[in-house]
């Protein structure tokens, strides 16, 4: 609460200041994002983007915010407290190209008066469609079906040739009803016929109402009964490994785990154990532990589906994600609130 308070004096003091000085406002991005992005703040504010198209090392983060009123920062960048310190006291935002911001201390950037922001809402149907296309890539087995059919393993149809399941009745568990899981939920419910559970920290009795869905009171009521488990938690303390050995073989042996929300919310070595083992039937997955690291045994498995951490990388979602992030600086330094401050 006190908090809340020292950001929003903080705001004033910026309002205060003369708008012409807004050339002079020092902005670092560090890796060229969509024009939708570049576009809004080039010609305004003194723009720097970082050259390299690649994840910038954190010793030359350190040396290249330097001076900067706003930074302007991807997930893959680590923004704890060095970073704010090597910037100075004059920077008033970070905005995170990304709805997770896992990777910025916010309790560091608060305590400095440093607005966070993020880009939620405008990614949501890239992630969505992307989580189902994960979940019948694995139910049907596409990314196999594709390595028999490239490999000229393909001899003739066969009755029972790579056989998959049907999505129509199942149970698909939704693990965190944000604005992503609950998308999700309606296109299982509403295009495929679905039934859908979820575990919370909060029952929405207008959610279950809406789509027939079912409020797990814990998660192991949820494991047990999902044919489908998917997760879209934020990672926090709390959800750090929130899936592992002792989840796994709670889960069904012919069920799946689709994860396309942060790697670290699953034991990325208990679930190649479990999926070597068959306490599940198969996961489909965007984001990993360590990345770009993948856990030893991982990619040699047969029943699991991999990709990049993309579930956002539409052409429609990452310029909208560029505009939000480009206006929460603008609006800063034009003394309103951004429309997506994290910070308490
Ligand atoms: C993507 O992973 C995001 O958090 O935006
Ligand atoms: C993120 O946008 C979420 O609420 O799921």
């Amino acid at each position: 609460m006190g908090e809340k308070i020292y950001i929003l004096e903080e705001m004033q003091k910026v309002f205060g200041r003369d708008q012409r000085s807004l050339a002079n406002t020092k902005v670092f991005v560090t890796r060229e994002i969509p024009k939708e992005g570049l576009d809004l703040l080039r010609g305004k504010v003194d723009l720097e983007i970082w050259e390299e198209d690649r994840i910038i090392p954190h010793d030359v983060l350190l040396k290249r915010v330097k001076g900067v009123d706003a930074l302007l920062s991807l997930l893959t960048d680590k923004i704890d407290a060095p970073v704010m310190d090597a910037t100075g006291p004059q920077l008033k935002i970070i905005s995170n190209y990304a709805v997770g911001y896992d990777n910025v201390d916010v309790k560091a950037a608060t305590e400095r008066k440093i607005m966070v922001t993020n880009t939620p809402g405008v990614l949501t149907e890239a992630v969505a469609e992307h989580t189902f296309a994960l979940l019948m890539a694995i139910a049907r087995r596409i990314a196999e079906s594709d390595k028999f059919t490239r490999e000229g393993m393909y001899k003739g149809w066969g009755p029972m040739l790579l056989l998959g399941c049907e999505l129509q009745e199942k149970i698909l568990g939704i693990v965190g009803l944000g604005r992503i899981g609950t998308r999700v939920a309606e296109m299982a419910a509403r295009g495929m016929g679905m039934r859908v559970i979820y575990y919370d920290i909060k029952q929405d009795e207008k959610f279950e109402k809406q789509f027939g869905a079912k409020f797990c009171k814990d998660l192991p009521d949820l494991l047990k009964g999902a044919d489908f488990v998917s997760l879209h938690v934020p990672l926090l303390p709390a959800t750090r490994h929130l899936i592992g050995e002792k989840e796994l073989k709670l889960m069904k042996k012919t069920a799946y785990l689709i994860n396309t929300s942060r790697g670290p919310v699953v034991d990325e070595q208990a679930l190649v154990s479990a999926l070597k083992k068959g306490w599940i039937k198969g996961a489909a997955i965007d984001v990993y532990e360590k990345e770009p690291e993948l856990a030893p045994g991982l990619v040699k498995l047969e029943n699991v589906v991999l990709t990049p951490h993309t579930a956002s990388a539409t052409i429609e979602a990452r310029g909208a994600m560029a505009h939000l992030a480009a206006q929460a600086i603008l609006d800063v330094f034009a003394g309103k609130t951004p429309e997506n401050l994290v910070n308490p």
